[in-house]
């Protein structure tokens, strides 16, 4: 017996293209890749910012440290020097975040898929900041940091500390970076200004340093988190205008996959706390 089936109506290459960005995405494919490739080892190398000129407005004697960007490459100093100008504009957080959006100059903006801006949250006057690495993929979706799994278990031991509704949180770095690598030094050095205008305007008593990639670039340390945590530091502003205690901790993320670290950063939170609360005594 004949029976004659329904046809199946061809796919269109819309349903295919959604099907096999789907397919992707479950993948773990979070990232597309330019046409030129990019050197990330030269592009992670420290460029000074420009030196200030010499005496009367004379350009310096010595020769500038300064490498030229290379065909291809990121202009690191270039994209410092704009964000220390775009930076300096801002006379409001809701001002900074505006800036810091429409700011062309990380690289991590045009690499992953995610373009949108991740720039903080918690109080404006908060007299602690909590600083993180990058966003992560429910921030990029978000828009806010510390939203995904790790940032649920940071809210909760903030809470436990009593200090939940004391923090303003941001990150090093405003673009997620792709597949969620760590920030490179260069992207952390390109975002540096806007992070201390946001210190600058929220004039917290003291930083809380999520992670290592956190601590190392605000502290310019090259200690792992494991030595670094639980210590205080002195943060140190470029200018030297700012200067703040602040203290390296275990990341929330790590945390997560080593439970057993949980005490050390509980500890690590009641030590800061215990200084907050502290009444200012003058030497
Ligand atoms: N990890 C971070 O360091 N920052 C975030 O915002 C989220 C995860």
């Amino acid at each position: 017996m004949n029976v004659s089936m329904p046809m199946a109506a061809e796919p269109s290459s819309l349903q295919i293209a959604e099907s096999l960005l789907a397919f992707w995405a479950d993948s773990g494919v979070d990232a597309v890749l330019l046409d030129e490739p990019i050197d990330r080892i030269e592009a992670g190398k420290f460029v000074p910012p420009p030196p200030p000129p010499g005496r009367a407005g004379q350009p310096s004697a010595t020769v500038s440290p300064i490498r030229p960007a290379l065909p291809g490459q990121p202009d690191v100093a270039g994209a410092v020097a704009e964000a220390q100008a775009l930076a300096a504009q801002a006379d409001s957080l809701e001002r900074l975040a505006e800036l810091i959006a429409a700011f062309e100059g990380c690289p991590l903006r045009h690499e992953g898929a995610a373009t949108r801006a991740v720039f903080a949250r918690g109080r404006p006057d908060a007299p602690l900041m909590v600083i993180g690495e990058g966003p992560g993929a429910d921030e990029a979706r978000q828009g806010a940091p510390f939203v995904g799994r790790a940032g649920q278990l940071l809210d909760k031991m903030l809470a436990a500390a009593g200090l939940a509704d004391r923090v303003f949180i941001t990150n090093t770095v405003f673009w997620r970076p792709p597949g969620n690598r760590t920030p490179s030094p260069a992207e952390q050095m390109i975002c540096a200004p806007f992070v201390e205008r946001a210190i600058a305007l929220v004039k917290p008593s003291m930083l809380l340093l999520v992670g290592g990639a956190s601590a190392k670039s605000m502290l310019k340390r090259e200690e792992g988190i494991l030595s670094l945590r639980g210590r205080w530091f002195e943060w140190r502003s470029a200018d030297g205008a700012l200067e703040l205690p602040a203290m390296p901790t275990l990341h929330p993320a790590f945390l997560l996959r080593q439970p057993a670290a949980k005490k050390r950063a509980w500890t690590d939170l009641l030590t800061l706390a215990e200084r907050l609360d502290r009444p200012h005594r003058p030497d």
